[in-house]
């Protein structure tokens, strides 16, 4: 099976690019050879491709920077997402696209199913969001759109690797203690895309490791298993904070735990915890 990926240089792109199942080629796109808002270079891509499934991993991720630049996030996230799914339309290709747990505000304190009303609540989630509209559209039926959340990887920059790195340079971190979610290993979100493609998935899905953690859950288990593996080697004090108490330009969902269950029973797995991941991404990261 022919498969095209696009935003080949992204975390969960170099997790997808590692887990390449048998029998797939794959014919990865970095920015610099493929920016998605420009329909013309999607559509020529395409055509030299032939792909059967495009999967698009590209994506503007800057969360804060998207509240003053709306307009870049809607190019990439919305008008980039439908030229991909256009082109994957109009030569009869699968289509996979990964959305966030970010096209939710984050008031309800349940976790949130496929079928909830999206509710965006900064711009980086409304460019999502009308992304996920536009492939509802173009490419009805054909599409499997994953939304995840908290993704963190031993590729790209994260927020456990944010955390190894002021580990080493402070005393004391100060996390946010009062916005919960699910932190998501992306190299066993690749697994279950390359699972979904094998067996043609469709639809609107969540994705997420199992458990909660609010981001200092996530940061005290990010040091205690690195003071433990060996990787650094001070266990640095972390202090819990409120979200008032670190104010970013955007809005935070303060509860953003996906239901994954539909996903998980059609791939026919089980999810992990979010700190067996951890560590296995650390051990990773450790070498
Ligand atoms: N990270 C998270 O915590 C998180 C949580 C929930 C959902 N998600 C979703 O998961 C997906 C993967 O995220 P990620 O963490 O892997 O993101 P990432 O590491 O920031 O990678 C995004 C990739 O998209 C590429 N890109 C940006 N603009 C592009 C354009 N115009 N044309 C082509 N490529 C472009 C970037 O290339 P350059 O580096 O060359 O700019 C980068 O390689 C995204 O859809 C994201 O919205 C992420």
């Amino acid at each position: 099976m022919r498969v095209m990926l696009a935003g080949k240089h992204g975390q969960l792109a170099s997790e997808l690019q590692r887990y390449v199942p048998a029998g797939i080629d794959i014919t990865a796109f970095p920015s610099s050879e493929l920016d998605i808002t420009d329909s013309r270079a999607v559509d020529s891509a395409v055509s030299t491709v032939l792909p059967q499934v495009i999967i698009n991993a590209a994506a503007y991720t800057a969360v804060d920077r998207a509240e003053s630049e709306p307009d870049a996030a809607m190019a990439v996230n919305r008008d980039g997402a439908a030229n991909l799914a256009r082109a994957a339309s109009a030569c009869g290709a699968g289509f996979v696209h990964v959305s966030t747990d970010f096209v939710f505000a984050g008031d309800t304190p349940r976790p949130l199913r496929p079928d909830d009303p999206v509710s965006p609540a900064g711009a980086y989630g409304m460019s999502k969001a009308a992304g996920e509209e536009e492939i509802s559209i173009i490419i009805p039926g054909r599409s499997l759109v994953v939304r995840t959340s908290w993704l963190y990887s031993s590729f790209g920059a994260n927020f456990v690797k944010t955390m190894l790195r002021l580990a080493d340079e402070r005393d004391l971190i100060t996390v946010v203690a009062d916005q919960v979610g699910s932190p998501t290993w992306a190299a066993g979100l690749a697994r279950s895309l390359w699972l979904a493609v094998e067996k043609g998935i469709n639809g609107v899905h969540h994705y997420a490791d199992a458990g909660v953690a609010s981001w200092y859950d996530l940061a005290c288990a990010v040091i205690e298993e690195a003071f433990r593996l060996g990787i650094i080697n001070k266990k640095v004090k972390v202090a819990p904070i409120s979200t008032k108490e670190y104010p970013t330009p955007a809005r935070r969902p303060a509860y953003s735990v996906l239901d994954s269950s539909e996903f998980y029973r059609k791939l026919g797995t089980q999810p992990a915890h979010w700190r067996d991941n951890l560590k296995r991404c650390l051990k990773e990261l450790n070498g």
